[in-house]
C-alpha cells in the first residue's frame, strides 16, 4: 500500500509535523510523528493545509531508463563476463593474475583480496576477450544479486586440489545455481604433491555438481596458477561456453551498466568501478546510479590507462559522480542534468521513506511525491 511517514509529509509541505498530527486528531485519529499514513489521508491533510497535491508514480520517473525488456536491437556479439569464486586461498586471484600475466597477489595486503577487481583477458587462441570479476568473498556477490543486479554470464569455481570442497566452495555452488548461470570448475594447485583432483570431483558430486568424466555435464579443468598449467584450456572452455550462450548487445545506444564497487577516494573523489553492459559510456555523459548522479570526468581502464569510452562487457573506473553509488546499483546515461536530478532526488527520497517506514514497523514504499 502507498503510504507516507508523518514527518516526511510535513517536511515536504514545509509544515510542522505537530500541525499534521493535530489535523489527524480532528478527524479522530491519534498519531505519533513516526507513524505512516496512507496516501489518500495524506492528500486530504495536505489540501486542508492549503497545498496542491501532485502524485507521481514510480513508473513515470523510472520509465525509459532501462528498456531491458526491449533487447531487439541487441545484435552485436559481446564478450562473456566471468565471475571467479571459491574458498579463501584456493587461488582465485593467483589464477586471474596468471591469466593476465600481471601480479596482483603480491601487491595485496596479506594476499587477501580487499575489493573486487575486474579485468579483461584476451584469449591467445581465438583473440576473443573475456571479462573477469574477482570477488573477495561472496558477500559482494550476494549483495548484488539481492539488489537484482545480473552481471555474470559464467561462474568459474576455483577449488584447490590439496584442500578440496570447503564451506565457501559450497556457497559459490549455491550462488551459481541460484543465479542460473553455467559453471566451469577450475581444479587449482595441481602442482602440489598432495593434490588430489579426483577427490575434488567426487566431493563435488555431493553438491550435485557432476563433471564430464563422472558422467555429468559440468566442464572441469585441472590448472596450476603457479606454474601456469592448462590456462589456455581454461580460457578455451570459457570461450566455448560463451559461444553456446550467444551473448548479444548494442554498443551504439546510451550506456547501461552495473556498479561493481565504489568508494570515496581522497584525491580523486567518488570512484566507481562499473561494468558497462550495453551501449558505450563516454566522457561528458550525464550518469545516474542508485541515488547518485554525475558527469563522467574520466574513465580508467583495467590497465590503469585513461580512455575516452568503454563499450559492452568492459569494466572501467568512472570518475565524476557527486557521491559514491552502491555495489549493484544500475548505471544509466540520461539526456540532461535536470533529468538526472529528478531521478536521483526521487530515489534518495524513496530510500529515506523506506528507511522511515521500516523504522516505524511498516512495510511498503512511497509511490507518491507531493508538492
Ligand atoms: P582470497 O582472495 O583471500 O579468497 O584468496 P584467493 O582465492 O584469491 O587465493 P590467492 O590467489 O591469494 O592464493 C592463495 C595462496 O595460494 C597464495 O599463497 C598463492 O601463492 C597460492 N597458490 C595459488 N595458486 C596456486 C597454485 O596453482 N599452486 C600453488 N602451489 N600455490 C598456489
Ligand atoms: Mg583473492
Amino acid at each position: 500500500p502507498e503510504a507516507i511517514n508523518i514527518q516526511e509529509l510535513a517536511n515536504r509541505m514545509s509544515e510542522r509535523a505537530v500541525d499534521v498530527i493535530r489535523l489527524l486528531m480532528k478527524q479522530g485519529a491519534m498519531h505519533k510523528i513516526t507513524d505512516v499514513i496512507d496516501a489518500d489521508t495524506a492528500q486530504l491533510i495536505a489540501e486542508e493545509l492549503g497545498h496542491t497535491v501532485k502524485r507521481v508514480a514510480a513508473s513515470d520517473v523510472e520509465e525509459g531508463l532501462f528498456d531491458a525488456v526491449d533487447d531487439s536491437t541487441d545484435t552485436e556479439p559481446r564478450s562473456p563476463v566471468v565471475t571467479v569464486m571459491g574458498h579463501v586461498d584456493h587461488g582465485k586471484t593467483s589464477l586471474l593474475d596468471a591469466l593476465r600475466h600481471a601480479n596482483v597477489v603480491s601487491g595485496e595486503a596479506g594476499g587477501i583480496t580487499q575489493h573486487i577487481g575486474a579485468y579483461q583477458v584476451t584469449s591467445p587462441e581465438s583473440g576473443k576477450k573475456i571479462t573477469f570479476i574477482d570477488t573477495p568473498g561472496h558477500a559482494a556477490f550476494t549483495a548484488m544479486r539481492a539488489r537484482g543486479a545480473k552481471v555474470t554470464d559464467i561462474v568459474v569455481l576455483v577449488v584447490a586440489a590439496d584442500d578440496g570442497v570447503m564451506p565457501q566452495t559450497v556457497e559459490a555452488i549455491n550462488h551459481a545455481k541460484a543465479a542460473k548461470v553455467p559453471m566451469i570448475v577450475a581444479i587449482n594447485k595441481i602442482d602440489k604433491p598432495d593434490a588430489k583432483p579426483e577427490r575434488v570431483r567426487t566431493e563435488l558430486l555431493q553438491y550435485e555438481v557432476q563433471v564430464e568424466s563422472l558422467g555429468g555435464e559440468v566442464v572441469d579443468v585441472e590448472v596450476s596458477a603457479k606454474n601456469k598449467t592448462n590456462l589456455d584450456r581454461l580460457l578455451e572452455m570459457i570461450a566455448l561456453q560463451a559461444d553456446i550462450l550467444d551473448l548479444k548487445t548494442n554498443s551504439t545506444r546510451p550506456a547501461e551498466g552495473t556498479v561493481i564497487e565504489a568508494k570515496l577516494d581522497r584525491g580523486r573523489g567518488p570512484v566507481a568501478t562499473v561494468l558497462v553492459q550495453r551501449g558505450t559510456l563516454r566522457i561528458g555523459d550525464i550518469i545516474v546510479a542508485g541515488a547518485e548522479m554525475g558527469r563522467v570526468r574520466a574513465l580508467i581502464s583495467d590497465q590503469g590507462d585513461t580512455v575516452e569510452e568503454a563499450g559492452p562487457s568492459v569494466p572501467v573506473e568512472v570518475l565524476g559522480f557527486n557521491g559514491p553509488p552502491e555495489a549493484g546499483d544500475r548505471l544509466a546515461v540520461v539526456e540532461n542534468e535536470a533529468r538526472a536530478r529528478q531521478i536521483t532526488s526521487y530515489r534518495a527520497h524513496r530510500k529515506r521513506e523506506n528507511a522511515a517506514a521500516s523504522i516505524s514497523g511498516m512495510r511498503g514504499s512511497l509511490e507518491q511525491m507531493m508538492s
